[in-house]
């Protein structure tokens, strides 16, 4: 009865992972997942994480299902770490746990696709590929709006700010809250300051995807200005939360999803119905990944390891950069790779072609995903010399 099933398209990131587990290379390298590795290349779990899970293991955490919503001093906690001590949560957030950032922005497009309806979503070009499919499947017209010049390598604040104007008044802006995933290129604050106003002109929606928050800047507090500041001016907001990256908690599926509202009675009403959305795709969710975050962010001591592991994560990342411009010079190369020392967080994005990514990966076994972007965390002393020559000899 499934003749007519046809082979769906592999995915553009998770399916070039696929192919380099696949790969016999001995010299392959994979720079295609954003997921931190050390500088053995090896993943990491982060001590503070540990001793969190000794912690539950020695209480005897139990297995019970969480509530539809989730674990309410997890949430808590979580809020706490992404809008900073002055919020009111109680009062102004309506919020649950999800599967990650992909599942915050998952109910959150379904939230949306239901009670903000007929209002487009629009999402930076480019973006993480994964957000197209996201929004297409909650059934909203998913549209884009100018972010990256590739011809200089920088934002394109204003290509972004006419997009802003142009969109119908109360339409949807995917904003990625730091780290843009793929192009490591962030607003700073005053740019920031001018899209929020044009935001708030315009009655737009602001979605927030926070995938990075201290594992960009190293400073937990830096990494969330943006949606602090969106908050301070009142407009409306959801905010996507992942602990992936920052904890390391990859496949431990851990974030939340917040709608920022009027008063409590909006935050009953939105949850109450967060809680429909959520009942019928997966009931609960698991709950170890979040008593690992609870237990770090309720921790003092812990929290405090927590933030100089997570702090250390980022510098071993800022110092490849520097390391991959001058390997790239050392192996000859006369373009101007500057770019990547500028761009923040998990990824460089090097303005590679897709003939030449293809290259890379056909003649060198080198996995990154097709528009040029290389995972940082993937490089480390052992391959920075083989990759910056491979990329040498693909652009030169
Ligand atoms: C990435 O962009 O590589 C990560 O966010 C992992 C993923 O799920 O795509």
């Amino acid at each position: 009865i499934w003749q007519n099933v046809p082979m769906g398209a592999p995915d553009a990131i998770l399916g070039i992972a696929q192919a380099y587990r696949q790969c016999e290379d001995p010299r392959k390298v994979n720079v295609c997942v954003g997921a931190y590795r050390d500088d053995a290349g090896k993943s990491y779990v982060l001590p503070s994480v540990r001793a969190a899970e000794k912690m539950l293991w020695e209480s005897q955490e139990p297995k019970e299902y969480l509530p539809i919503e989730g674990d309410k001093d997890f949430v808590r906690c979580a809020l706490k770490f992404a809008y900073g001590p002055n919020m009111d949560i109680d009062t102004h957030v309506a919020a649950v746990q999800t599967l990650s950032g992909t599942g915050a922005c998952a109910i959150g497009g379904r939230f949306l696709a239901q009670f903000w309806k007929n209002h487009p979503i629009y999402v930076p070009d480019p973006t993480w590929s994964n957000h197209i499919s996201i929004f297409n499947q909650c059934g909203l017209d998913c549209r884009k709006y100018r972010y990256y010049n590739r011809s200089t390598n920088a934002l394109d604040l204003e290509g972004m700010l006419k997009d802003l104007n142009r969109a119908k008044d109360g339409s949807i802006f995917l904003l990625h809250a730091c780290a843009h995933n793929p192009t490591g290129c962030d607003p700073s604050l005053e740019q920031w300051k001018e899209v929020i106003d044009v935001v708030r002109q315009k009655h737009h929606v602001c979605f927030f995807d926070s995938a990075y928050q201290g594992f960009a800047s190293g400073n937990a507090e830096v990494d969330a200005q943006a949606f602090r500041y969106a908050v301070s001016q009142h407009v409306p907001i959801l905010l996507a939360q992942s602990f992936a990256k920052n904890f390391g908690l990859y496949g431990e599926r851990v974030g939340t999803l917040s709608v920022v509202c009027g008063d409590a009675e909006q935050r009953d009403h939105i949850l109450s119905e967060l809680r429909l959305i959520i009942r019928p795709l997966y009931s609960s969710p698991p709950r170890h990944g979040s008593s690992i975050v609870k237990t770090v962010l309720m921790d003092p001591a812990l929290k405090e390891q927590y933030y100089e592991e997570c702090a250390g994560m980022a510098l071993r990342i800022q110092k490849m950069r520097v390391k991959l411009v001058q390997a790239l010079q050392k192996a000859g190369s006369q373009h101007d790779w500057s770019h990547i020392t500028g761009q923040i967080g998990m990824f460089a994005f090097t303005g590679m072609n897709e003939a030449m990514c293809q290259q890379l990966t056909d003649e060198f076994s080198i996995y990154l995903t097709m528009n040029g972007r290389i995972s940082m965390a993937g490089l480390n002393q052992k391959n920075l010399e083989y990759v910056a020559a491979s990329i040498h000899v693909v652009t030169d």
